[in-house]
C-alpha cells in the first residue's frame, strides 16, 4: 500500500534525523554491522537509536553485571557493554556457533574482549549452568532470542534478578499483531504467552512500549523487579 511505504519512509527519515543528532558514526560499529552482513547474518540488530536507548538504560540503573539472551553479530552487546563501568561484564548467550563466532571477531575489534563473555549454547540449557555458577544477580538484563521461548526467557531472568534489576524484552509488538488473539504465528504466540506471563509476575513492574524507525514498526517490554 503506498500510504504504508510513505509511513516507513518518515519513520526512516525520522531514525536519521535522530541518529545525526544522537548517534554518532562509529567506525567499530559500523564495521560490527558490516562484517555481519558479510558474513550473511540476519540483519535483524537493534538499530542505532535502539542500541544507545539500551545504552542509556544501563547508565542510568548504573548495572555492572549484564546478561543478554541472543547475540547474533554483537551489535547489541557492544552499545550495553561500552556503557558499563569500568570492571563491569557482559554475559550474552548465543545458540549458532556462526554467529558466536562472528560477535566475537566484533567484540575484540570493539577492545571489549575481555568484557564480554559470549556463551554458546541454547539458552535454556546454558541459563541453569548460569544459575548453578552463581554468577547472577544481573543487573540489567536484555532478551532478545527465538520468540516462541521469551516467556521461559523471562523466568530465567526473573530467577537471575535481585530487586532493581532492570529486564528489557525485544519485539513484542511485531506489526501490531501482538494485539491480534486470532495469530497462529509462533513468534506472535510466543509473545503473547510472554506478555501475559509479565503482567501476571508478582515481582515485575512492568509496562510496553511500542516503536517505529527504520526495523517498522516493533516494541519493547520494559520491567523492574521489585
Ligand atoms: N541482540 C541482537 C539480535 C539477536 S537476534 C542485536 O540486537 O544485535 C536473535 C539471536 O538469537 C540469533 O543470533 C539467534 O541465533 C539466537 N538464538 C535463537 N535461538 C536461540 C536459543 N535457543 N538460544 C540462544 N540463542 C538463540
Ligand atoms: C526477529 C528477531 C529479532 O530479534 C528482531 O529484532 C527482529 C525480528 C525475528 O525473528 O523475526
Ligand atoms: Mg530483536
Amino acid at each position: 500500500m503506498p500510504e504504508e511505504r510513505w509511513t516507513e519512509d518518515r519513520w526512516t527519515n525520522v531514525d536519521h534525523y535522530f541518529n545525526h543528532l544522537f548517534v554518532h558514526s562509529d567506525p567499530v560499529l559500523d564495521a560490527a554491522l558490516d562484517s555481519s552482513r558479510a558474513a550473511g547474518l540476519p540483519q535483524i540488530q537493534v538499530t542505532p537509536s535502539q542500541g544507545k536507548f539500551l545504552a542509556v538504560l544501563v547508565q542510568a540503573t548504573r548495572a555492572c553485571k549484564i546478561l543478554e539472551i541472543g547475540t547474533l553479530g554483537g551489535y547489541s552487546s557492544i552499545w550495553m557493554a561500552r556503557a558499563l563501568p569500568e570492571g563491569g561484564k557482559l554475559i550474552t548467550l548465543e545458540a549458532d556457533p556462526k554467529h558466536a563466532e562472528v560477535a566475537r571477531q566484533n567484540h575484540l575489534r570493539a577492545g571489549l574482549g575481555d568484557v564480554i563473555d559470549i556463551r554458546l549454547g541454547k539458552a535454556l540449557e546454558t541459563l541453569p549452568k548460569l544459575e548453578k555458577e552463581g554468577v547472577g544477580p544481573f543487573d540489567f538484563i536484555f532478551i532478545d532470542a527465538d520468540k516462541p521461548a521469551t516467556a521461559e526467557y523471562f523466568n530465567w531472568a526473573v530467577r537471575l534478578s535481585r530487586p532493581g534489576t532492570l529486564i528489557i524484552t525485544d519485539n513484542i509488538v511485531r506489526q501490531g499483531e501482538v494485539a491480534n488473539p486470532k495469530s497462529t504465528e509462533p513468534n506472535v504466540q510466543g509473545v503473547q504467552r510472554f506478555c501475559e506471563a509479565l503482567a501476571k509476575e508478582p515481582r515485575a513492574f512492568s509496562t510496553a512500549v511500542q516503536t517505529v524507525g527504520s526495523k517498522g514498526y516493533d516494541g519493547f517490554a520494559i520491567c523492574v523487579i521489585t
